[in-house]
């Protein structure tokens, strides 16, 4: 065997120019890649969702979990997560009291990571993450409610919000403010900003119950 080949080898391919062909081949490759993984790993579970409501998964930070719980301080009882990743917003929102804790996620994926990761905590069977739409779930009876949501799909959430919540509930923006709404407290800055908004206290919000707001708007 010639011990030199292989670097004879590397050599010419150092010194070969890839050439317009090489280039075209590199690039629809790495396309194929990028798309099979956003299609099989992604985006399964969206394909009755209209294009213009599909949101990625980008999981929140460290730092705006910890500015989401801290608007919920004072709350109790249960709390959703709409559009709940990889679960960590349930689970931390467990660990600080609130019960039931449920994630709406239409990934498989993640919800399976999410139950993972619950499971690993040692919270298996005591957090839920279920495989829906958002958008037809019914939010009647929820009063701690958490998002982060792409922008573009946050006044159409707003209107769902509007007419579904009951009058006491509380509603923690992750990174994006709703575009209508008057906050009644804010955490944190930059992409860790979180806001939190008293329904009650909403414009158009067409829930009737007489209730108190939990915060004054700011
Ligand atoms: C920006 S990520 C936030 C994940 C998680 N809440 C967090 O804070 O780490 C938005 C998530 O919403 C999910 N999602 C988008 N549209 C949805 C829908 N119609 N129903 C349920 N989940 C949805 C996406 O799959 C994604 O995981």
């Amino acid at each position: 065997m010639d011990d030199d080949m292989p670097n004879e080898a590397l050599a010419e391919l150092r010194t070969k120019h890839l050439g317009v062909w090489g280039v075209v081949q590199i690039a629809a490759g790495t396309g194929l890649a990028v798309y099979a993984m956003w299609v099989g790993l992604l985006q399964p579970g969206f394909r009755k969702v209209p294009l213009k409501l599909q949101v990625p998964y980008i999981p929140a930070s460290k730092a705006q979990v910890k500015n989401v719980m801290s608007l919920m301080r004072g709350r109790t009882g249960g709390l959703v997560d709409l559009g709940s990743g990889d679960g960590r917003i349930v689970l931390e929102a467990y660990q600080h009291g609130f019960a039931p804790a449920v994630g709406y996620e239409l990934n498989p994926w993640l919800v399976q990571l999410a139950r993972f990761h619950a499971w690993r905590a040692g919270h298996h069977g005591k957090v839920s993450y279920r495989q829906e739409d958002l958008w037809k779930i019914d939010l009647s009876k929820c009063k701690n409610v958490t998002v982060f949501l792409a922008p573009s799909v946050l006044s159409l959430l707003q209107k769902k919000l509007q007419d579904e919540l009951p009058n006491d509930a509380l509603v923690v923006a992750g990174r994006f403010p709703f575009p209508d709404w008057n906050p009644c407290r804010i955490e944190g800055h930059g992409v860790d900003r979180a806001w939190a908004y008293n329904m009650q206290a909403q414009p158009h919000h067409t829930s009737q119950k007489n209730q108190k707001p939990q915060c004054k708007t700011v």
